[in-house]
């Protein structure tokens, strides 16, 4: 049984998932990183390079990867998933499938506070201002809320909090058998 974690940049997936991780015990993986890593540039790079077409390809292939591998742990694993993981149905199903989908949320200022300029994240098209987080934000609430099995607030809590909070609505999820869709 996997926890896979989606939201808005800046809302604090990779830290959550961190501190999920040694709290449960079970492996972490952060999908950026394991882009970053097998095509060894980062990703603003690779939207820079290569476009965001080709960014959301390997995203998908990676995400596909890791629910395949994961099927051989006994535990499940923690999948910190980036921003844009669930713009696509497909990954939402490879998600599904062996787990529970938690959404975090932040509001627009607490992400801003978060992102720093921006640099490093290239959705955001260097327009780091509260008005367009709001914006974005807006056009992805319904795809975020769709494909959640839970929503989790995090403004002004910290990670330990959070993550407490996933591990106790998370208990029944892991008593049910896994979804196949
Ligand atoms: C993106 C979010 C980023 C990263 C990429 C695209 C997005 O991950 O996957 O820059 O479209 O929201 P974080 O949510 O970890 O910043």
């Amino acid at each position: 049984m996997n926890i896979a974690l989606i939201g808005f940049m800046g809302v604090g997936k990779t830290t959550v998932s961190r501190v999920l991780s040694r709290q449960l015990g079970m492996p972490e993986v952060d999908v950026d990183r394991r882009i970053a890593r097998q095509e060894g540039r980062s990703i603003p790079e690779i939207f820079e390079t290569d476009g965001e077409d080709a960014f959301r390809d390997l995203e998908t292939a990676v995400i596909r990867e890791l629910c395949e591998a994961g099927r051989e742990l006994a535990g499940g694993q923690i999948l910190s998933c980036g921003g844009g993981a669930v713009l696509r149905s497909e990954n939402v199903a490879e998600l599904k499938k062996d787990g529970v989908i938690v959404l975090l949320t932040a509001r627009p200022e607490t992400v801003l506070s978060r992102v720093g300029d921006g640099s490093s994240r290239p959705a955001l098209g260097g327009k780091v201002t509260t008005e367009h987080i709001a914006e974005l934000m807006e056009k992805r609430r319904t795809v975020y809320e769709a494909a959640a099995d839970m929503t989790v607030s995090t403004d002004g809590r910290s990670p330990e909090e959070i993550a407490e909070e996933i591990r106790k609505r998370a208990e029944s999820f892991f008593t049910r058998p896994p979804k196949y869709v």
